[in-house]
């Protein structure tokens, strides 16, 4: 006999990740296509060789204290108004333990990243889903008016995750001012590849706060690194929460490393930005305007699932869109890679 487990976890899904199919060309998970910058792995070895980074001990606090001041060089910000945890999603695990309990809402306008209901969900909490307007921007009325006295976070990806677009720093004042019992997400994991970042409004609103990724510009997905930036009356709260250690020894010093290489991180989004804008021009389909690094094109009166298995006999593993929410089934997002494999994508598009 099973155990009975909690009710609000029973029609939960799984996290579907974009999928890696060996041999085939990986454009499904908005990963940087240079990889993180060689000098990663050179302060990784190098610490290791002269004994910093003894592996048998728990993550120093002090590594992460040096972080911390580096992210605060790198935002403009305070070294007291950031927090680190495993990736944008180990820090939103947290965030949402902090603000959902049972009964409590989220405000969550679709289509978007989808870990935002699932956590919500865990939690015990009840997504309101607001559904984007047709070129996906967020009409701050109807969010307004989708607020109640039970929501307690709203969760805005900029740019958003799969459509690319952007929010303004003055459509996020306006929800921020109207809805003052309830923290404002803005989820800035692809800001480097966007012309600017909301990061002034956590300045000045007590109800903002950002996240952050090292998975994106700096290419270090797979070491699980990010830290949000948030008002300093939340910081003491978000370390009581979090789990201890949340970034292991060798993220840290491959992070701090990361934010070293200033001429990598500009190569990367250099590379994102000219294969964007040619994706863009040559894929002769509606490509929808993005400020990330990945394209959301809309393949109509094709199927959505009908051209991902296309591109998949190409080689080209791409990101049928149909499981995000509200997204319809004939929407595919293309990560930028390097300019060859772009050029693959545009030809085995003409080709189907
Ligand atoms: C909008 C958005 N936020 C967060 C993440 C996850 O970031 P991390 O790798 O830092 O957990 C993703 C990953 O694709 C994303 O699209």
């Amino acid at each position: 006999m099973q155990v009975p487990i909690r009710l609000s976890l029973k029609e939960l899904e799984e996290y579907k990740p974009g999928k890696l199919v060996k041999g085939s060309i990986k454009l499904s998970s908005n990963e940087n296509p240079l990889g993180p910058s060689p000098k990663v792995l050179t302060e990784i070895l190098d610490s290791i060789e002269d004994g910093e980074l003894p592996l048998s001990v728990y993550p120093w606090e002090r590594t992460e204290e040096l972080l911390r001041e580096r992210l605060a060089v790198y935002t403009g910000m305070g070294k007291e108004n950031i927090v680190i945890g495993a990736g944008v999603d180990g820090v939103l695990d947290t965030l949402v333990k902090i603000f959902i309990a049972d009964g409590d809402e989220a405000i969550i306008p679709v289509p978007t990243f989808s870990l935002y209901e699932s956590l919500v969900k865990i939690a015990g909490g009840k997504p309101t889903y607001l559904t984007r307007e047709s070129d996906f921007s967020i009409s701050v009325r109807d969010l307004i008016s989708a607020a109640g006295e039970k929501t307690r976070l709203i969760f805005i990806a900029s740019p958003n995750n799969p459509t690319g677009n952007c929010i303004s720093a003055d459509a996020v004042r306006e929800i921020a001012q109207s809805v003052p019992e309830a923290m404002v997400i803005l989820d800035e994991a692809y800001v480097e590849f966007a012309d600017s970042s909301l990061l002034k409004e956590v300045k000045d609103q007590d109800n903002v706060l950002v996240l952050r990724t090292f998975s994106k510009a700096f290419g270090l997905a797979g070491l699980r690194v990010g830290y949000a930036v948030v008002p300093q009356w939340l910081a003491s709260m978000y370390k009581k929460v979090s789990m201890p250690f949340t970034v292991n020894s060798i993220a840290l010093i491959a992070a701090m490393a990361a934010l070293d290489d200033k001429e990598h991180l500009r190569r990367s989004v250099e590379l994102v930005k000219h294969g964007r804008k040619y994706l863009t021009e040559n894929l002769q389909l509606k490509v929808y305007p993005s400020q990330a690094n990945f394209v959301l094109v809309d393949v109509a009166p094709a199927n959505s699932y009908e051209v991902y298995e296309a591109l998949l006999k190409d080689g080209l593993v791409v990101r049928d869109c149909a499981s995000f929410r509200g997204a319809g089934n004939s929407l595919i997002r293309i990560s930028v890679g390097t300019q060859q494999q772009n050029e693959q994508v545009v030809d085995a598009f003409k080709a189907f």
